[in-house]
């Protein structure tokens, strides 16, 4: 079954703090249960090592999709179950990763950024209201909803477990587990 996997990026795109590492951990375990190949890519650990020269210019965070985007595709054509957890917040550059990809699932998490600022994961949320931080993605930066995802979450009003089953069941009904 394994050596026949077929090969698909999950995108999870949202604002710092709206649930992207929490609900893709829960989805990882659960493909690794199932016996499949998987491999968590996500922002801060990516950021710490194969695009640390980045920042948070538009300019740096399209090229730190690009890089991104170029590993989710080799390891996508092997077969392998790739969770991408990036903000991610221009339409145009994760439309090329579309593209790129080839087997690439929009999961939208939709989290306003009043929720995203009052759970504060990172204590960033205070810093960038106070006007510390320029280039914060919803608060000084632009964030540009997708239009057309493949899957919605909704991280205010469902639970990790809650979302992580609504990505379950939509890779089940399209036949990738
Ligand atoms: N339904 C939910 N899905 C995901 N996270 C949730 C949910 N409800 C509450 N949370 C909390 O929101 C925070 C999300 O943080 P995190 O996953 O690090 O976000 P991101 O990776 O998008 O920056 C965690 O503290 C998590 O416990
Ligand atoms: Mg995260």
């Amino acid at each position: 079954m394994s050596s026949s996997q077929r090969g698909f990026t999950l995108w999870f795109t949202g604002l710092s703090g709206s649930g992207k590492t929490t609900v893709s951990r829960i989805v990882e375990r659960e493909l690794r249960q199932r016996g499949l190949k998987v491999e968590p890519l996500d922002g801060d650990i990516v950021r710490q090592g194969l695009t640390r020269d980045l920042g948070f210019s538009k300019e740096d965070r399209d090229k730190n999709i690009e890089r991104v985007t170029f590993v989710a595709k080799l390891l996508t054509r092997n077969g392998v179950a790739v969770l991408c957890s990036f903000i991610s917040p221009y339409r145009a550059q994760r439309q090329i990763s579309r593209e790129e990809i080839g087997e690439f699932i929009e999961v939208y998490v939709e989290c306003s950024v009043e929720e995203c600022a009052a759970r504060d994961v990172k204590g960033l949320y205070a810093k960038a209201l106070a006007g510390q931080i320029p280039n914060f993605t919803g608060v000084s930066d632009p964030y540009e909803a997708p239009e057309h995802p493949e899957i919605v979450i909704r991280t205010a009003q469902e639970t990790p477990e809650e979302s992580a089953a609504i990505i379950l069941g939509y890779l089940e009904q399209n036949g990738y587990i």
